[in-house]
């Protein structure tokens, strides 16, 4: 694989400045943002005036732990427009996601938040080694999704070549990767594996494509997963990190030259790690749930918003911002069975290690007399040799994870393949 290292001239200022310099911006930027809230959106008026907090009280940055959490219900309560903080006429975009449990969540930015999306996705693109010039192939989804537009954004604020694909229409995927000679490619990773077996089927080499670098995000995936799709490519992939309630792709992102965890773009969202049952702040380094706050966001401030996500935050490497561990799993995504907690990325980096197995796979909960089991279904690969790999599979759970599950083989092309985020669980258990 080539090497891709940005050189140090084209990074922003900010990416490599002191840690005491980043932490005067965010002080400065802080105060700003919690202000801007309190005077301009009711819902923080009325929970940090209940908190008993006011802006005034944010000396250092580590008073933010005392303003109230702002969650996903805070959001759905005032829909639509109920989170804005400027006039709706100076709102110069909205996305949402996408609703299909409730009441979407509505987001906004002003031109200036467009401007910094932008910026911090450029900053992202960068980071994973595209430069001004390269060929972009973006199958992240257009429309509400802030996938594909947030990317575009930022890819054309780097300079880039950009091929708006969306997601779908598989073959037309790998036609255009080879026809255009696309250097990038950004797509959900599982979505990414659905590209792979296209190539198979129209009998092309994925590891011969133009490609480089893929910028895989929107879901969790492993280093397995990893390992799996650079090797499949022959190229560089790295993960990038986003949430529309926070700006949509492009709130953290990994480096090529090191691929060790994502820097958090923290001149513009402050992370925190909480205890997910208490609500403290934990140190550095330790797992819990991940908070932003917005420090620059107009249209839309969050305070303390409470990602579910689950990871750890971790000093700077590559870059002098801090980085989060790649993300485990959304505490909603934690499967308790019969006791044990099991995340579909646990039962991902165990399918990784089975070669006739392909990578696709789904879980599905039935609840058996009063007991709950789990059925992981996968896919032989089409080569597969002898031995019994559902056997394998099962056995490497039981022993790693802790659970005992069944194992489904299906044929190759079984389990349900999605053009974006993966339905990784189907849960068939009686509502209570
Ligand atoms: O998924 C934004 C995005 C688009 C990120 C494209 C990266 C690339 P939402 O639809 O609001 O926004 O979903 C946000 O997706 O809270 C995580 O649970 C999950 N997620 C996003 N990126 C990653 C990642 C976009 N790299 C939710 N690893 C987040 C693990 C991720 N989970």
């Amino acid at each position: 694989m080539e090497d891709l290292t940005p050189p140090k001239s084209s990074l922003d200022p900010i990416e490599i400045a002191s840690r005491d310099e980043i932490a005067t911006l965010q002080l400065d930027r802080m105060k700003w943002s919690l202000r801007h809230a309190y005077e301009n959106v009711p819902h923080y008026k009325a929970s940090f005036d209940a908190a008993g907090v006011h802006p005034d009280d944010l000396q250092g940055l580590e008073d933010l732990a005392r303003f109230p959490f702002t969650v996903k219900t805070d959001l759905r309560e005032n829909y639509p427009f109920g989170m804005f903080a400027v006039p709706r006429e100076q709102i110069a975009r909205i996305h949402a996601s996408s609703g299909t449990t409730g009441q979407p969540t509505v987001v906004g930015y002003t031109k200036r938040d467009l401007d910094t999306w932008a910026s911090v996705v450029a900053r992202s693109l960068r980071a994973s080694g595209l430069k001004p010039g390269d060929i972009l192939h973006n199958a992240y989804g257009y429309g509400l999704f802030t996938g594909g537009l947030g990317i575009h954004l930022g890819a054309d604020k780097l300079g880039l070549s950009t091929v708006p694909i969306s997601g779908g229409m598989t073959q037309r995927q790998v036609r255009l990767i080879e026809d255009f000679g696309a250097t990038g490619i950004t797509v959900t990773p599982s979505y990414s594996l659905s590209i792979i077996d296209e190539y198979a089927a129209q009998g092309l080499d994925p590891r011969k494509s133009p490609l480089k670098v893929g910028i895989f995000g929107a879901e969790p995936w492993t280093n397995a997963m990893r390992r799996e799709i650079e090797d499949a490519f022959d190229m560089h992939a790295v993960d990038i990190y986003g949430l529309s309630e926070v700006m949509g792709p492009g709130v953290a992102n990994e480096c090529v030259e090191t691929k060790d965890g994502l820097h958090i773009w923290e001149d513009h969202f402050y992370p925190e790690v909480i205890d997910p049952e208490t609500g403290e702040v934990l140190p550095d380094g330790e797992l819990g749930e991940l908070v932003f706050t917005s420090l620059t966001k107009e249209a839309f401030p969050i305070i303390r918003y409470r990602t579910r996500d689950l990871t750890r935050l971790l000093p700077g490497t590559a870059r002098s911002m801090r980085r989060m561990e790649k993300v485990t799993g959304r505490s909603d995504d934690m499967i308790i069975l019969r006791g044990v907690n099991v995340f579909p990325t646990q039962i991902e980096e165990q399918l990784m290690t089975v070669p006739a197995l392909a990578p696709h796979f789904q879980l599905e909960l039935n609840r058996v007399g009063n007991k709950d089991e789990m059925r992981v279904k996968v896919e032989s690969m089409p080569e597969a040799g002898v031995g019994d790999p559902a056997q394998e599979l099962a056995s490497k759970i039981k022993q790693v994870v802790g659970v005992s599950v069944a194992v489904d083989l299906l044929e190759p092309g079984g389990v349900a393949r999605s053009q974006g985020k993966a339905v990784r669980i189907v849960d068939n258990r009686p509502k209570t």
